[in-house]
Parts: structure tokens; sequence; C-alpha cells
């Protein structure tokens, strides 16, 4: 496996689903912020690393049929949903593949560009695609800053879940993800040239989507933290069970949002 891929790669056939839950839980916050710099008729945007097709949709509904959406990923299994007249839907991976040739008047990545070593490139390639006035909205966790699974540590089913949850951030460390990413974003989009840069904060304390993401990231993961030697497997089975019990209040790290635009 390679130390750079993407960790969290691939689907557990009869859990939830993972972008499903990110939807659910991210999506009303996200389209806000969309909605806040402005998006409209005829806007041309890219959505990259864009998961699962809730967000693409959205995009081409506001930008309507004189406007275009492009939703990229290295895996578009669950974005082909989203294909249709406005919205063009490519295999695509942000660190390695061209950028598109179009000036673009949005463009928009959530919870991608911390998973990527490369995100400091990546981040100036993504500034350097916007028309003049262009907007680029970037999103990103902070685990660094709120690295509780659960925040009000009341039993050992609680101490698990945050046993859990420490394990899943040395995976993500072995990836190369920066896990005090989110706090820095708005410093990087004015090294960019970005201007008119601002950004704020969202995360979750319980949600019913936070336990399918947990279900959904745990049993993807469930070999790797076991072969890793972070968890024995009844420890994960265990945890598994608690969060089907619904016992838990399960939280997310923030969500940081940061927006800039091209001069
Ligand atoms: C945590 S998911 C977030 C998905 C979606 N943006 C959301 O917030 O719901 C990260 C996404 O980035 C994609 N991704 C990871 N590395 C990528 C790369 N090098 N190029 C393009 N997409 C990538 C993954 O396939 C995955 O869909």
């Amino acid at each position: 496996m390679d130390k750079d891929s993407y960790l969290l790669a691939g689907h557990a056939p009869g859990h939830p689903d993972r972008h499903a839950a990110l939807s659910a839980i991210f999506d009303w916050w996200t389209l806000r912020h969309l909605d806040a710099v402005g998006i409209g008729p005829g806007w041309r945007c890219w959505e990259v690393g864009a998961g699962g097709p809730m967000v693409a949709r959205w995009l081409a509904g506001r930008v309507g049929p004189t406007g275009h959406v492009l939703a990229t990923d290295l895996d578009v299994s669950r974005l082909v949903e989203a294909a249709g007249p406005a919205v063009e839907v490519r295999r695509h991976d942000v660190v390695s593949d061209p950028v598109p040739p179009a000036a673009f008047d949005l463009v928009h990545a959530r919870l991608v560009l911390v998973h990527l070593p490369a995100r400091e490139r990546v981040l100036r390639s993504l500034a350097g695609v916007l028309r003049p006035g262009g907007w680029l909205v970037i999103e990103d966790a902070d685990p660094g800053l709120q690295p509780l699974a659960c925040l009000d540590g009341h039993g050992p089913e609680e101490a698990l879940a945050n046993k859990v949850r420490s394990a899943f951030r040395v995976l993500l460390t072995g990836r190369g993800v920066d896990l005090g990413y989110g706090r820095t974003l708005p410093r990087r989009l004015r090294e960019a040239g970005l201007t008119d840069v601002a950004a704020d904060a969202y995360f979750p304390v319980t949600l019913p989507a936070c336990a399918e993401l947990e279900v959904a990231t745990v049993t993807v993961l469930r070999d790797q933290l076991v072969t890793g030697g972070h968890l024995a497997v009844e420890e994960v089975e265990r945890h598994l069970g608690n969060v089907a019990a619904g016992r838990l209040d399960l939280a997310q790290p923030p969500l940081i949002s940061a927006w800039g635009r091209r001069p």
C-alpha cells in the first residue's frame, strides 16, 4: 500500500455509506457557504474530490442550464449518479492529473486536501484555475482541535470509542494526513494570492449520521486497525456493537470552511 494513498478508499458492502453520512452531516453547512459567495445562473464550477453526488447536484440546480459543473474524484462510483446535462463527472487525480483548462467561477473541495501530502501544491493549482473574481472554497477537518469521538467521557464505552478514534488518527497520520490542517486554511488561501479571505467552523456533537459515519469508517478500516496492532478484533466488534446499540454520543472533528477570491 502506497504510504501517500487515500486511506479510506473502497466501500464495505452492506454497511452505511460514508458519502451519504458525510452529506447528511455537512451539506447544509457547505451549501450555506456556496450560497454566500453568490453562486448563480451561468457559473462554471469545479467540485474536487466530490465523493457522493449531492453537492454536484445542488450546484447544477443553482447554475442552471447556462452553467456547468465539473465533478471529479479518484473514485466516481457514487458520483456518476449526479451526471447529467449540467454535471460532467470525470475520474481525475487532483495530485497527478493536469488541471482542467477552464477559468472557474467557483472551485470547492471538502475533506480532500487534508488527505493529500501534496496539499500545498494542489491548493495553489486550484487557486490558479479561477477566473479573476472567482471563488475558492476549501473545507477541511482539524482533528487536532477536537480529537475525541465522545466528548463526554462518561464510562468504558466512551473510553473505547475514544481509543478507536485515536487509532484512526494514527492511521491517518501514517498516510500523510495533517491533523492540524483546517486551522491553517485562511493563511494558505492568502499565501496562494487570494483576497477577501475569511473562515468559520462547525462541529457536530452528536447526530444520527455521526453513528453511520463511524460504522462506515471503522468497518472500512477494521483490518488495518487490527493488523497494525492498534486494536484487538474484540475491541473493534465491541465498539461497533456499542454504536449499533445507540449508546454513544458520537462527535466529529471541526470542519473549517475558508473562502477567498482571485483578485
Ligand atoms: C473524505 S472524502 C470527502 C468526499 C466529499 N468531498 C465530501 O465531503 O463528502 C475524500 C474524497 O476525496 C477523494 N480523493 C482522495 N484523494 C484524491 C485525489 N488524489 N484526487 C481526487 N480525489 C481524491 C476520495 O476518493 C474521496 O471521495
